[in-house]
C-alpha cells in the first residue's frame, strides 16, 4: 500500500476482533508514528498501551461513571460546535449515518444508550493507546502535533492489518485511566486510540464518512 493509498485506506474502525494484538507490532507501529513532525522537533507526547485485564477493568469503571451520572472532567480541550454551522449539521449527519448502519432509530433511547457506551468502552478494543502530554506545556500548543502523531498511529497500524479509531469518548474521565495505567499528575491525558483487528461483520466498519470537496475549501493563489 502507498502513503496515497493508505490515507484513502484509513478509516474509523468501531468495532473489532477479540484477537490480542501481538505487543511487538505495537512496538513497531509507535516506533513508525513518532516519526511524526513535532515543532522544533519538540515531541511533546507519550503513550500508555492498555490491554488484557487492565483494559476491561478501565471500561466497566468508565461505564459505571458514564451511568452514574458521573461529572466528566477532561484533561484535554474538548471541542463545541456552534448549532447552526457545517461543522455541527457534519456532525448530525455522522451519527445519522452511524445509526442507520447500526439500526439504531432516533427515538430508541435504549440502542443509542448502548452506542454511546460503546465509544466509552473503547468500542470493545483489545487495545487503546492512550496519549499523553507534559502539562508544563500550554494546553493548546501541543494539540497539532499530537493530531499528527495520533494520525500516524491510525495510518501504521494499517500496514499490520489493524483497524483504529482516534476517541474523545475513552479519555473523558481521565481519572479512571490514569489510576489504573498509575499515570502521574503532570501528564495530561491527551485522547485514546482505540486499536485492533476490525470485525468484518460489524456494520459501522463499513461507514465511508464524505469530505467536502478540495475546490470549494481551498483559494489557489498565483497559479
Ligand atoms: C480528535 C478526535 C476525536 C474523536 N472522537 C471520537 C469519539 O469519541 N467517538 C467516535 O466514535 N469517533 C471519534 N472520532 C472519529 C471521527 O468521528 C472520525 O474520524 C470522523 O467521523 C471521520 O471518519 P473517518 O475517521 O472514518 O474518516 C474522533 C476523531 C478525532 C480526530
Amino acid at each position: 500500500m502507498n502513503i496515497i493509498e493508505a490515507l484513502y485506506a484509513r478509516k474509523s474502525i468501531r468495532g473489532f476482533l477479540p484477537d490480542p494484538v501481538d505487543r511487538k507490532i505495537i512496538e513497531k507501529i509507535l516506533s513508525a508514528a513518532v516519526r511524526a513532525p513535532s515543532a522544533m522537533n519538540t515531541q511533546p507526547w507519550e503513550f500508555v498501551v492498555l490491554s488484557g485485564k487492565l483494559l476491561d477493568e478501565a471500561r466497566k469503571k468508565i461505564v459505571e461513571k458514564l451511568n452514574t451520572g458521573a461529572p466528566m472532567k477532561p484533561d484535554h480541550l474538548v471541542a463545541g460546535w456552534p448549532r447552526e454551522s457545517i461543522y455541527r449539521t457534519r456532525q448530525v449527519n455522522l451519527a445519522k449515518q452511524l445509526f442507520k448502519l447500526m439500526d439504531i432509530a432516533r427515538e430508541d433511547k435504549e440502542k443509542r444508550a448502548w452506542w454511546l457506551e460503546r465509544g466509552f468502552r473503547f468500542f470493545d478494543a483489545p487495545v487503546a493507546v492512550i496519549v499523553l502530554s507534559d502539562r508544563s506545556l500550554s494546553e493548546s500548543g501541543p494539540l497539532l502535533d499530537i493530531g499528527a502523531v495520533t494520525s500516524y498511529i491510525c495510518l501504521a497500524a494499517l500496514h499490520y492489518g489493524l483497524g483504529t479509531c482516534i476517541e474523545d469518548q475513552g479519555v473523558l474521565y481521565p481519572e479512571v485511566v490514569r489510576e489504573i495505567a498509575g499515570i502521574p499528575d503532570e501528564k495530561r491525558i491527551m485522547i485514546a486510540v482505540a486499536m485492533g483487528y476490525p470485525d468484518p461483520d460489524f456494520p459501522a466498519n463499513r461507514l465511508e464518512t464524505p469530505r467536502e470537496p478540495v475546490d470549494s475549501i481551498t483559494t489557489w493563489v498565483g497559479f
